[in-house]
């Protein structure tokens, strides 16, 4: 989605907020639901005996709809943020320390909900307009018309507030069709937090309860970044969402630079009326666990997450925030360059699923380097660099090549361009 413009602006850290904000193209309320009484917390928390993870005809339907691929598959149910050693499962649990130790005993904490929902809890119940560009196909995956794999963790907002609950940490494996580089992975994890008011809280301060919870969100974000990254400097950025309503970006300034780290905002007065009850005040935020965990621990790619591999796993420790990632090696990367006239229907996401699908994990990088329209018939060239590069280890020319002879193949057989 990216042009090469914004390409070259972009800050390395920029990792998947952006979707839903006014910046990048875009990204759900139908029934009300009778009001109930708050479930204890404790029945929700931790109870990983739910639901197991979906058969491959669940997700890859044979519908015209589905554009799930096997790669994208096999993460469902990978669930890093369940492993306590894992950065992304350290992360979790120091964000979850911190909501304890600053409000003990409120945060309901559930991270075991099922990624496949309805295009209503993942768009009409957060309020995303039905034209925005999160909806398409070229941006979500579609399990079927109606299902997709969450592309946020907002997905539960609603139906957690129709649970009862009134303060809750939501955590899941969030899907995105994007393109590809050091910061950007079609999977990646989200944390959720929403917190309600009722009108003797904000009553008492003072303040109207827009202001009163937007003060809250503010000091206990900040009082987050603290915690993580240890006394930062904190900005606030106003932004839009079409869930919250005002709308904001946190920055901290760490190693030298502004970094985005979170969106958040006022909830959207409707959200909470549908579903928890009239009469009260919220505010929600959503943060990328994989961005925080790269600035935090100094991860310079973000496959290194995926990769299993034990020299990168055993540098890290529940409970540690203070360990800094050492590089075992860097192996040497392979370009491969590729030019083609494109077509209306071409996009660069189908482009890197495409370059994924062969490559896997391989894939380091996707990017336009160059692209021009001929003024004689007034087709555009695209020539796209592809940078392959393992992990673990050396990669041959042959086996590069075969990758790149069947890209080829493929990308001028699916997408339909004209290779040069
Ligand atoms: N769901 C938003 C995103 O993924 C983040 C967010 C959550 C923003 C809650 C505001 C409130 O980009």
């Amino acid at each position: 989605m990216r042009s090469i413009k914004s390409y070259n602006v972009r800050c390395v850290h920029q990792t998947h907020y952006p979707a839903f904000t006014a910046v990048r193209p875009n990204r759900n309320f139908a029934r009300s639901h009778s009001l109930r009484n708050a479930a204890p917390a404790s029945v929700l928390e931790s109870d990983r005996s739910v639901r197991a993870p979906p058969s491959k005809s669940e997700i890859i339907t044979g519908e015209a709809s589905n554009n799930i691929t096997d790669y994208i598959y096999e993460k469902i149910g990978v669930n890093l943020h369940h492993q306590p050693n894992h950065p992304i499962g350290i992360i979790k649990q120091a964000i979850y320390d911190y909501f304890e130790a600053s409000s003990p005993g409120t945060f309901s904490k559930l991270d075991d909900l099922y990624p496949v929902v309805t295009t209503t809890a993942n768009f009409d119940e957060m309020l995303v307009p039905p034209d925005h560009v999160s909806r398409s196909p070229n941006d979500t995956y579609y399990v079927s018309s109606d299902k997709v794999l969450r592309c946020h963790t907002s997905a539960h907002q609603a139906e957690t507030l129709r649970k009862g609950l009134n303060a809750f940490l939501v955590t899941g494996d969030v899907y995105r069709r994007d393109s590809i580089d050091a910061t950007h992975y079609p999977v990646f994890h989200q944390m959720e937090g929403v917190r309600v008011f009722s009108e003797t809280e904000w009553s008492a301060s003072g303040l109207d309860a827009t202001e009163f919870a937007a003060r809250d969100l503010k000091a206990t974000l900040e009082g987050l970044a603290k915690h993580l990254f240890g006394n930062v400097e904190c900005r606030w950025l106003d932004t839009y969402f079409p869930f919250t309503e005002p709308s904001y970006e946190l920055e901290i300034f760490f190693n030298g630079k502004w970094l985005e780290v979170l969106g958040c905002g006022v909830m959207q007065q409707t959200i909470l009326d549908k579903n928890y009850k009239p009469g009260h005040r919220a505010w929600a935020f959503g943060l990328g666990l994989e961005r925080l965990a790269m600035v935090l621990f100094d991860v310079p790619d973000i496959r290194l997450f995926w990769s299993g591999d034990e020299r990168f796993l055993s540098q890290f420790k529940a409970g540690d925030l203070k360990a800094r990632f050492k590089p075992y090696s860097k192996f040497p990367p392979c370009y491969k360059d590729m030019a083609f006239w494109t077509s209306p229907e071409f996009s660069e996401n189908n482009l890197c699923e495409l370059v994924r699908g062969i490559g896997g994990d391989l894939v380091e990088e996707v990017v336009l380097i160059d692209s021009f329209t001929s003024p004689k018939n007034n087709k555009t060239s695209n020539c796209y660099r592809i940078t392959y590069r393992s992990m673990n280890r050396s990669l041959t020319d042959e086996e590069i090549n075969a990758l790149q002879d069947k890209v080829r193949a493929d990308t001028a057989e699916k997408l339909k361009v004209q290779l040069r």
